[in-house]
């Protein structure tokens, strides 16, 4: 892996951290050189706690399906507790990426090539003819040692984290000043009243553009009046108001004037303890590097990125209400359909800005930018995010 310092000119990383009135944003090459991905998966995606799916899409024991985190091969999967596990998805003999699709798990994750097989907590159980024809064990092969390497994760609003390199603080502390921003509106013993929409709880769009574009863009809502014009109607600039939250792992925006106007006299169910006075407060905060989460009286989403290049990003929509019924019944589906449209609508918008910004990025005239000192401190909180962690 190429030194930074051979990628791009550090000073242009270090001018990202100054004031906000003298800062820019970070250089194209962040957005476009392919040995600078390779110090960004080190230094972010493998250091830090990344978001790599939801438990919900692995609802029952065994079931397992296999992840591909910038090219590092995951498996995750629901073990016989019902906890969820990740492992690299590669085996101990000779390197073969186990598994290819997603699978229901009966006893053991078996390797095609040759048959050596795991339980799901990734213990090796059997080598079949390894010391030889119908001789499954090998007096100089333990097979305690082949074990599938198991990848830290934690799991947390039904998020699945990973920290592969197993070397960030916990992740309970790491979340601490987020969780503890939101315990005003939603206390901790309400928050596993989510339950994921099965029928229109989850959408995909494909971006064009390199992951940061969406985390850069979600976080201020300078963008409003002219992306969201729909949405600007009734929630203006005025009525929001930025998020930076520190240390310096989240940033974002709230909302003071949260009222969706669906076509229907019904309500979803709201979290039991959430302010009355405050029940037109919604925040849309990114969690740095990789998902973006909005929290409402009646619904929690989870907009999680799945890089795949410099310059394609899968993104993930995950949208959850409180309770089975609002989640799931028959009486609320005109409302959760209307509430995905609504969702889908917004982040496609979003969509063409983002897929703007990376072709911009190939004009070199670009020097990352001047930022409105007042409008953007939360993008700008989250270059100085990635320019901190880059240069360790
Ligand atoms: S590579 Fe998996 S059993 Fe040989
Ligand atoms: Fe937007």
């Amino acid at each position: 892996m190429k030194k930074l310092s051979q990628i791009l000119d550090l000073k242009k990383i270090k001018v990202v951290n100054k004031n906000i009135h003298k800062a820019h944003g970070l250089p194209n090459e962040c957005y476009t050189d392919d040995e600078y991905l390779s110090v960004e998966r080190k230094k972010i995606f493998e250091n830090k706690w990344v978001v790599i799916g939801v438990g919900s899409s692995i609802p029952n024991v065994g079931d397992a399906k296999p992840f591909d985190l910038l090219g590092i091969p995951l498996i995750i999967l629901r073990d016989k507790n019902n906890k969820i596990k990740v492992f690299h998805n590669v085996c101990s003999h000779r390197g073969y990426k186990i598994l290819q699709e997603k699978c229901k798990i009966k006893n053991v994750i078996r390797c095609p090539y040759h048959s050596w097989s795991y339980d799901m907590g990734g213990k090796l159980i059997a080598t079949p003819h390894i010391g030889g024809m119908n001789k499954h064990s090998c007096n100089k092969f333990s097979k305690s040692k082949s074990g599938l390497k198991e990848v830290r994760s934690h799991v947390w609003l039904d998020l699945i984290f990973v920290n592969i390199n197993n070397n960030e603080i916990d992740f309970e502390k790491y979340i601490e000043p987020l969780s503890d921003r939101w315990k005003k509106f939603w206390p901790i013993k309400d928050r596993d009243l989510i339950v994921y929409s099965k029928d229109y709880g989850y959408f995909n769009l494909n971006a064009k553009c390199n992951w940061k574009f969406a985390i850069e863009n979600y976080c201020e809502s300078y963008h409003l009046p002219w992306v969201h014009p729909g949405l600007n109607s009734y929630s203006k600039i005025d009525d929001h108001y930025h998020i930076q939250g520190l240390p310096n792992r989240f940033a974002g925006q709230g909302t003071m004037v949260y009222n969706p106007r669906f076509k229907s006299s019904l309500k979803f169910p709201t979290f039991p303890n959430w302010p009355k006075d405050q029940e037109h407060i919604a925040e849309y905060v990114a969690l740095f590097p990789n998902v973006m989460l909005g929290i409402h009286k009646d619904h929690f989403y989870a907009y999680w990125l799945e890089p795949v290049n410099n310059e394609y990003t899968k993104e993930h929509m995950e949208i959850f209400y409180v309770g089975n019924e609002a989640a799931n019944s028959k009486k609320f589906k005109s409302l959760r359909k209307q509430n995905f449209e609504l969702w889908k609508g917004v982040q496609s918008e979003d969509l063409n800005i983002i897929e703007g910004m990376q072709d911009g990025r190939k004009s070199p005239s670009y020097n990352g930018g001047n930022f409105s000192p007042v409008m953007d401190n939360p993008t700008h909180h989250f270059h100085k995010w990635v320019a901190n962690n880059i240069m360790k």
